[in-house]
């Protein structure tokens, strides 16, 4: 762990160097189990992350620009309902829906403190840069390296309470197992009467949801397939970007869309630093994402069994997205 020191306003702890420094055996997994899956953090690299920026802007990629309405609607409230707190923020990336959040929180407050968790080390300082002098009252504590890293390093709560903020429905690309396992960690870093926000994608006609993740400029296509690219560049790989095809699929019996790359050859590639070559059967897919949507009364439940007790919920008028707030303890 290594503190580095920008301004006053903005410490920076470095827990790793992101996705960088890890060995690949994830990719070495995916790749060699029935059915091949790859881990959908590979979407982001310099190019990936640009690429959602834009699938953000689509007309059919509704989640963003629903969570971001509900957001500016009930920050307010949100900031009535916690009171006075610190706002940890998971995958903060830029921080972009976070301003909403942090107007309502600086809003005749005098000090607002932000912690800031991401993978990636040039976001986080970029977007801290902007936002300390955005806000004259924001002091920000920031780290890079995983959620995982990050809860267990967390600096002593301060008081009075800390919000936990999860937002984008990100955490519908967990498994259910290993939702369960990340929230009780979240759960482990709270203190009795924290907070936690969480935004969540609903279930509704899979139709819908297919089109969100099959934009007509194509650029989830860009997205899904440019972690082929990422993985040649990372791992000294020979994957033909070209020898594969975009899918996006609602399973309605698992609620969840599934993005994948499907070969459209009987090809094998070969991945170097992992000593790992790989045979596709044509028509045969690598499963790069799921994207789980949620019944928010079924996920107060899982909530609750944690630990977690739902305090409020807030929606557009079409239910398609929700943001939770949720409570540890009695209070
Ligand atoms: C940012 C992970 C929530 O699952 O909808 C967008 C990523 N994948 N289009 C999602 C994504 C395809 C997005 N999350």
């Amino acid at each position: 762990m290594e503190l580095v020191n920008e301004v006053q306003r903005f410490q920076f702890t470095r827990l790793a160097r992101g996705a960088e420094a890890e060995d690949g055996a994830d990719v070495v997994a995916g790749l060699t189990s029935a059915p091949k899956t790859l881990p959908c953090r590979y979407f982001y690299d310099a190019a990936g992350s640009d690429l959602f920026a834009q699938i953000c802007e689509t007309p059919e990629y509704y989640p963003t620009r629903t969570e971001r309405s509900i957001l500016t609607r009930h920050a307010g409230e949100i900031a009535a309902l916690t009171g006075p707190c610190e706002i940890v923020e998971l995958g903060s990336g830029t921080a972009s829906k976070t301003r909403l959040l942090l107007d309502a929180y600086a809003d005749g407050a005098k000090e607002v403190h932000f912690v800031p968790i991401d993978v990636s080390e040039s976001v986080l300082r970029e977007s801290s840069r902007d936002l300390v002098s955005r806000y004259a009252a924001l002091s920000i504590r920031g780290y890079s390296g995983t959620y995982e890293q990050a809860l267990a390093a967390l600096h002593p709560a301060p008081a009075p309470a800390r919000m936990f903020v999860f937002l984008g429905s990100t955490i519908g690309n967990f498994r259910n197992s290993e939702r369960v396992a990340f929230v009780a960690r979240i759960r482990d870093a709270m203190e009795d009467g924290d907070t936690f926000l969480l935004g969540i994608d609903r279930r509704k006609d899979g139709a819908i949801i297919e089109a969100a993740y099959n934009d007509s400029q194509g650029l989830t296509a860009r997205f899904n397939l440019n972690m082929l690219s990422h993985l040649n560049r990372r791992f000294h790989g020979d994957l033909v970007v070209d020898n594969f095809t975009h899918r996006a699929v609602y399973e309605p019996r698992r609620h969840q869309i599934e993005m994948r790359l499907e070969s459209r050859v009987a090809q094998t590639a070969r991945l170097a630093d992992l000593n790992l070559s790989v045979s596709f059967a044509r028509g045969e897919s690598i499963r790069t994402e799921i994207s789980k949507k949620f019944d928010p009364e079924e996920l107060a439940g899982e909530f609750t069994a944690l630990g977690l007790g739902q305090v409020a919920l807030w929606s557009d008028a079409r239910q398609w997205f929700s943001l939770v707030l949720f409570r540890l303890g009695a209070r």
